[in-house]
């Protein structure tokens, strides 16, 4: 393992050693490792998880060649046009609740994106970030729950910021944005870094103190998946129906045109034309 200290995080101009970061948190991020090019950053924080790396421990990398997405799909990491980095948690709470922590770092993500940049991400269930109908972030939580409850969760979140509409594959395009196509403007990136580590710092001892309501409400003012008529693939079936809640453990509602609900706790949504 290769910790980059005092080293220039390229073209994002202020070093990533932890001090001179001036992040503003308690713990997260206060062990920050840097690699300037790794496979996944998932992977490394969940060897470092594993091998007692504290909790707020952030690995960044400024270019994935195997990043990983939700639903075994591929990342697209571009060396230095994005933020891809991993957060290591390990939460003292009931496992029952870990699906929580990813709706945290959805809201979290789109604060800081609301006070960095000045667009308001909408979230899309469970946490992909979108700006006008156009996925930007997301998220992607891994963890293990062993004897003594939760070891460690992951969070592994995945920025677009300066990619141009012509690094996106064909296949994407019409889906994918960043928040430089979005603005018209260069990101700096370390100032949108720091802000969201400071954001989720504050949702996480939120979560921690108070529990899944405060979250929940956030989570809903920013969604634009309910009210919506969604389709959901979840373990290769197909649902159809009106999306009408997140219930208290952060799952989505949904019902079907006979009026029967379906609860899921993961699956792809897209919105439907059908009901
Ligand atoms: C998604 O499919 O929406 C989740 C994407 C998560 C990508 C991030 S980039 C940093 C971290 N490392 C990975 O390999 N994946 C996550």
């Amino acid at each position: 393992m290769v910790l980059y200290e005092n080293n220039n995080f390229n073209n994002m101009k202020v070093p990533l050693s932890t001090n001179s970061l001036n992040l503003g948190t308690k713990y997260l991020g206060r062990n920050t490792l840097y690699y300037p090019e790794v496979e996944s950053t998932n992977e490394i924080a969940i060897s470092v998880a594993q091998n007692g790396g504290p909790e707020g421990t952030v690995i960044i990398a400024d270019k994935q060649t195997k990043g990983q997405g939700r639903l075994q799909r591929e990342w697209y990491s571009p060396k230095g046009k994005g933020l891809w980095f991993s957060i290591i948690l390990k939460p003292n709470i009931d496992p029952i609740k870990v699906s929580q922590l990813t709706l945290v770092a959805a809201v979290a993500t789109a604060d800081a994106v609301s006070k960095v940049i000045g667009l308001s991400p909408g979230i899309k269930w469970p946490n992909d970030l979108l700006i006008n109908g156009r996925k930007f972030c997301g998220i992607l939580s891994e963890g293990q729950i062993g004897n003594e409850g939760i070891d460690y969760v992951i969070l592994g979140i995945g920025l677009n910021a300066n990619l141009d509409f012509y690094d996106f594959g064909l296949e994407i395009r019409s889906k994918a944005t960043s928040l430089k196509i979005e603005t018209g403007k260069h990101i700096e990136r370390t100032q949108l870094f720091r802000e969201i580590l400071c954001q989720l710092e504050k949702c996480y001892e939120t979560w921690l103190r108070e529990g899944f309501e405060p979250i929940r409400l956030a989570w809903k003012e920013k969604n634009i998946t309910l009210g919506q008529l969604v389709q959901v693939n979840s373990f290769q079936e197909v649902f159809q129906g009106k999306a009408i809640d997140i219930d208290n453990g952060g799952a989505l509602i949904v019902k079907d045109k006979n009026n029967k609900i379906y609860s899921f706790n993961s699956g792809e949504v897209s919105l439907s034309t059908e009901y």
